[in-house]
Parts: C-alpha cells; structure tokens; sequence
C-alpha cells in the first residue's frame, strides 16, 4: 500500500461506529462518500462564525462569507486544472449539471436530426436530459457499444459521430469501474466537429483531473462523491461555449438588469447560478479538495487500484464460479467499483444478507438500466472502495458473501 488507509480512516468519524458490536465495513461510496472530521469541521467553524449572504450586502461578515464561498471556486478550479476559474459553476449536483449543458447549449444549438452520441454505460444523468431532447427537439441518439469485458468498443466510432454535435460520455461507469480513454474520446469528437461532455461524478474523486490535458469542453461532478457535503456539484465549460449559452434558471443573482420588459444577464459565473447557492456546502467541497490534496490523488488512486485487484481476487478466489464480476480485470482500466452476481441470490438479497454482517453494498440498477438490459440482468450489487478502505473491508466482503451463499444454498 502506497499509504495507510487505516490512518485514513480514522479521519472519518462514521467508519469508527459499530452497529450491534460489529465494525462498519463502508462499501458504498460509489453511491455517495462519507465525510473526513476536516470536511465537518470546516462546515461547523464556517457557520459558527462567518457565515453570511454572499454577493449582496457590503458589511464585513457578508465579505467574509463571499470570499469564501469564491475561495471554493479557485479550489475546484486548480482540482480540474481549468484554465479560469468564472467557467466553475456551482450547481445542485452533477444531475443538474449535465441537464443545465442539455438544457442551456443543447436547447441554443441543437434542432431535428442533429446527433448526440452517448454509450451504453451512462448513467440516467447522461441520459435522460438527452431523451427530454428528442421528445422536445427531435434530435438523434447514437450508442457506442460495449466490449464483452465492459469497455468501450470504440471500433466504429467515426461512424457513430460522423456528423454529430455532441458526444457525452463518463470518464468512469458507475457500475463497471471502466475508465475511459477521455482524451481520446474528446480528440474523436473535436475531429467530428462535436463539443466532448465528460461526466466525471465517478471520475474526479478517484483520480488526477486535468480538463486542459484531456481537451474537454464541458465537465459535470458532484462534491458528496469526493468526501464533501452533498447539495452541491460543479459544472465547467469552456468559457467561449458558457458565454454563447443562455441561462439555464431565472431568479435574483443571474442577471445583471431586470426591467419591465425584459432583463440582461449577469457574467460568469453568475449567470448560471441563480439564487441563493449552496454557501457552506461550498465551504464543505473546498476542505473536502484540501483533504485530498493532502493525500494526493494520484496516491488515491494507486491505493484503489490496489483495492481492486485484490478485491477481485480475492472474491475469485473463494467463489470461483460462483461469482460473476461485470467490468474489465485489468486494472489499468478500471477503479475500485465492483458489481457482480453472487450464484443465483437477487442481489437484494445480498445486500440484506451483508447488511447482518454491516458490510453496506448497493443492490440495484444503479441508475444505468440500458447498462443493466445489456448485462441482461435486473439488478447488481456492487461493492464500492475508497480511500478509506483496506483489504480488511475486503475479507469482511468476503466473508458476508459467505454467509450469504450458507444462508441461500440450494
Ligand atoms: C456516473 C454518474 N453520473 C452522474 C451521477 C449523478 O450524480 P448526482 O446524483 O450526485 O447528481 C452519478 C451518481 O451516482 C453517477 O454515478
């Protein structure tokens, strides 16, 4: 292990209850993270003494807030490496990112018969704002495929973006772990003369960002998956495309004159943040950066690569055939998000199962359903590693399954 995870751990004061005398074994982070005592603190210390309205009054406390609140946007910039920090724009979530891009620039630039190109493994908040377009617009979806080990099958890839003006994609599938090739998918859609979408919820809390490397054109998180609060998530663009868009929301905060007749916008990033925005959350998502920063992501993320081939192997190794794990083996391309199939039992029934021994999976379709028809399968349970995880919480997966296996043998 390139650092220890079990130090880690005792930064996040959840991971030392117990329930019924037994550890918690976190496995879900995946679906959202639990919160480091820095992150907590920060949020408490915040409201304990400078909180405040932010860009609208001019008395001190007021300042103090809205610098803070702006000191967030400088660090989540330098996290991505944007090239200015006026394209951060904070949002609710990565959902109402991804729908402010469809709504805002697709609803300016997109008519009948223009293409997006989406791939089999987006989650619905990749998907549906596109669905809502076709409904309202007419436009075309088009769908990379899969390989059968759960990667991009990129061979007709011209084709499918042969005159497409988006493609959007994750930079990593919530229920395989895949890790994209982003730069290169960016690179073929610019080819094309299409904007590159990237999702990045799964993505930018396990890994080295760098939207300047990869040549992106939008880029969609959210802060509860990196340690910090939820109720807040960050849309970047490219500022030539953010300054051609219209607003996505109306309200107080967006504009820069209203009228009878009518109302100007607001610059960026104003312009996009309409109302009140998430104050201490944001506060929560700066200390949640410093956090790991401190760490290092690139140590993050070779500790989840360890995570997962020995998660891998070690539930090969006790199950064999017994256990299907979707996504690819080779850990190159791929984090430490694991779904699989446990012998016949629904995976509810995993997941209840697990839940006696506090080993917390998420069962479901992870809100990829096109993903889960192609698996051919209902649902999954998926087992989710972060920084905090050790090969401990492993071997407690894999003796729950055990359990599990006992209880529904047949
Ligand atoms: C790949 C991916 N995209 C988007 C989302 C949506 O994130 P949120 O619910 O925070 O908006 C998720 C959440 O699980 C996700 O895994």
């Amino acid at each position: 292990m390139t650092f220890d995870p079990l130090l880690v751990k005792r930064d996040f004061p959840v991971l030392a209850r117990e329930i019924n005398g037994k550890p918690l074994v976190y496995l879900d982070s995946a679906n959202t993270s639990q919160k480091p005592r820095q992150v907590i603190d920060a949020m408490s210390h915040f409201l304990e003494t400078s909180y405040g309205p932010i860009n609208r009054s001019a008395y001190h406390l007021a300042a103090e807030a809205t610098d803070a609140f702006e000191d967030a946007r400088i660090a989540v910039r330098k996290f991505i490496n944007a090239p200015k920090t006026h394209e951060v724009i904070f949002t609710k979530n990565a959902t109402e990112s991804m729908n402010l891009v469809a709504m805002s620039w697709g609803r300016a630039n997109l008519s009948k018969g223009d293409v997006v190109v989406l791939t089999h493994m987006e989650h619905h908040a990749n998907i549906v704002p596109w669905h809502m377009l076709v409904a309202e617009r007419g436009i075309e979806l088009r769908w990379v495929p899969l390989t059968d080990d759960g990667q991009l099958d990129l061979t007709n890839l011209s084709a499918l973006l042969d005159g497409a003006k988006v493609f959007s994609f994750t930079a990593m599938s919530n229920v395989l772990g895949t890790i994209t090739p982003v730069k290169h998918l960016c690179d073929a859609a610019h080819a094309a003369g299409a904007i590159a979408i990237v999702d990045g919820c799964q993505y930018v809390p396990h890994n080295v960002t760098d939207v300047q490397a990869w040549g992106a054109d939008f880029l969609a998180f959210s802060s509860h998956k990196l340690c910090g609060p939820s109720g807040i998530g960050v849309l970047w663009g490219r500022e030539t495309l953010l300054d051609a868009m219209p607003p996505f929301l109306g309200g107080g905060n967006m504009i820069a004159d209203v009228r009878l007749d009518g109302f100007t916008c607001a610059e960026l990033p104003s312009k996009f943040e309409a109302g009140t925005p998430p104050i201490v959350e944001a506060i929560g998502l700066h200390a949640a950066i410093d956090y790991l920063n401190g760490i290092g992501m690139g140590e993050i993320r070779a500790h989840e690569a360890e995570m997962a081939a020995y998660a891998i192997s070690t539930l090969k190794n006790r199950f064999g055939d017994d256990i299907t794990i979707h996504g690819p083996t080779n850990i190159e391309v791929r984090g430490a998000t694991i779904s699989f199939a446990f012998k016949d039992v629904h995976p509810h029934d995993v997941s209840q199962v697990l839940d006696q021994s506090n080993v917390c999976v998420r069962a479901g379709h992870h809100c990829a359903k096109p993903l889960m028809r192609l698996l051919g399968a209902n649902a999954t349970a998926r087992a989710s590693f972060y920084l905090y995880n050790s090969p401990e919480d492993a071997d407690a997966l894999a003796d729950a399954l055990a359990n599990a296996g006992d209880m529904f043998a047949f």
